[in-house]
């Protein structure tokens, strides 16, 4: 039985080319970044063109790069740097209820250290409303932080109009992109966030490295200190086998971006339609604003955690929602945010695929799933009730 792996959201398998860009880097080119020798060089060379490379993807300078050692350090680094920035300014955050845990922690931490943080509710679909972002502004407000696409559900904000509301009053605007970097363009010169959040492992690179994008002009407070890597805005020493797997992926993203509208959202599609063929079946997100590479679901009278271990028996890879809560059985605060009942909550699945993805994988969950979902439903005093 050939597995088949639909948990592209958690994390993407590294590219056979991503790999070869890598190896030499942990051997033979082993040197510091920092650096004088040819040792040194040679890996400081590495580090800049993957800075590069990614810049490319994003249409930004290479200088607005820094690498980090994931989408949470990024995250992190955003939001409190800014914060600890503009603390004089005001004391003001708003964000919405559906952040990754990344950001909804960090906004939690500094309530604690006396700043005051909105979180906006969203509709039914996922979408926050700009004028009710627009309605939470105040003159202490420093930082808006609204992700672009969301983890669980793939929900895409209208970040442009966010950024409209956002600027007009001067206030800067970070952007957690993790799910997008590499499946929709993002081109920093139309893309008016003035912080972006990207991490590698979720487009075919490596775990442990991501990167900040800062605009040129946006200051922030750098939350690790040390050395003065990365022009000061990110101490340690760099990651350099990740970051050149960082860059190798973002490279290959940009050749393949095409291929999410196409074949990725082609193979996404087909499997919401056909799996919403099962009756008492519901979407969850956005129907056309969506991450092409993202589908959740909610299957009436069943519980993810058990749909997720029968596929997983039958070699299929899916998740209930982020990676980070499954495990803990805690209800998705994203479905409870767009207002979905227990019911809808606990019986949810998160399908994400990837380039890496086939027809026959689409297949194979189309035609295991029914079974599952009627064998778990038979169990249910619930459902034999109606
Ligand atoms: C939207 C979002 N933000 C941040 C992260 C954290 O990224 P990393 O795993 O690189 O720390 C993830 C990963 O699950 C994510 O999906």
């Amino acid at each position: 039985m050939t597995p088949v792996y639909l948990d592209n959201s958690a994390t993407t398998p590294v590219d056979p080319h991503v790999l070869e860009a890598m190896l030499p880097f942990f051997t033979e080119i082993f040197g510091n970044a920092s650096s004088i020798h040819t040792f040194g060089q040679r890996a400081r060379a590495a580090v800049e063109e993957a800075r590069e490379r990614l810049a490319i993807l994003i249409g930004a300078s290479a200088k607005e790069i820094i690498f980090t050692s994931g989408g949470t350090e990024s995250d992190n680094t955003a939001v409190r740097g800014v914060a600890y920035q503009l603390r004089g300014k005001g004391q003001h955050i708003i964000t919405t209820r559906i952040e990754h845990p990344a950001i909804l922690s960090t906004c939690k931490a500094l309530e604690e250290e006396g700043f005051r943080v909105t979180y906006l509710p969203v509709d039914s679909t996922g979408l926050v409303d700009p004028r009710k972002l627009a309605d939470e502004i105040t003159p202490q407000t420093i930082l808006i932080t609204v992700m672009h696409a969301n983890n669980e559900i793939g929900t895409l904000q209208p970040l442009a109009e966010i950024c409209a509301v956002a600027h007009e009053r001067g206030i800067l605007v970070h952007s957690d992109c993790v799910q997008t970097l590499g499946k929709i363009p993002i081109d920093m010169k139309t893309f008016a966030v003035d912080l972006a959040s990207f991490s590698g492992h979720k487009l075919h690179g490596p775990k442990g490295v991501g990167a900040l994008y800062v605009r040129k002009q946006v200051q922030f407070k750098p939350l690790v200190v040390g050395g003065s890597h990365e022009r000061k805005r990110r101490a340690g020493t760099e990651n350099v086998p990740g970051i050149v797997g960082f860059g190798k992926a973002a490279e290959l993203g940009l050749e393949h971006l095409p291929e999410m509208e196409t074949h990725v959202k082609g193979l996404r599609d087909r499997l919401q339609r056909d799996l919403l063929q099962i009756p008492g079946t519901t979407l969850n997100g956005h129907p056309e604003f969506r991450a092409p590479h993202i589908c959740n679901l909610s299957f009436d009278h069943t519980e993810g955690e058990g749909l997720l271990i029968s596929l997983d028996l039958e070699g299929i890879a899916v998740s209930t929602g982020a990676a980070c809560s499954s495990g803990s059985l805690e209800p998705s605060h994203v479905l409870i945010a767009l207002g979905r009942d227990k019911h809808h909550v606990h019986g949810s699945l998160r399908f994400s695929l990837s380039r890496m993805n086939t027809e026959q994988d689409v297949d194979r969950a189309v035609e295991v799933l029914p079974q599952i979902v009627e064998r778990m439903r038979s169990l249910s005093p619930s459902y034999s009730a109606d």
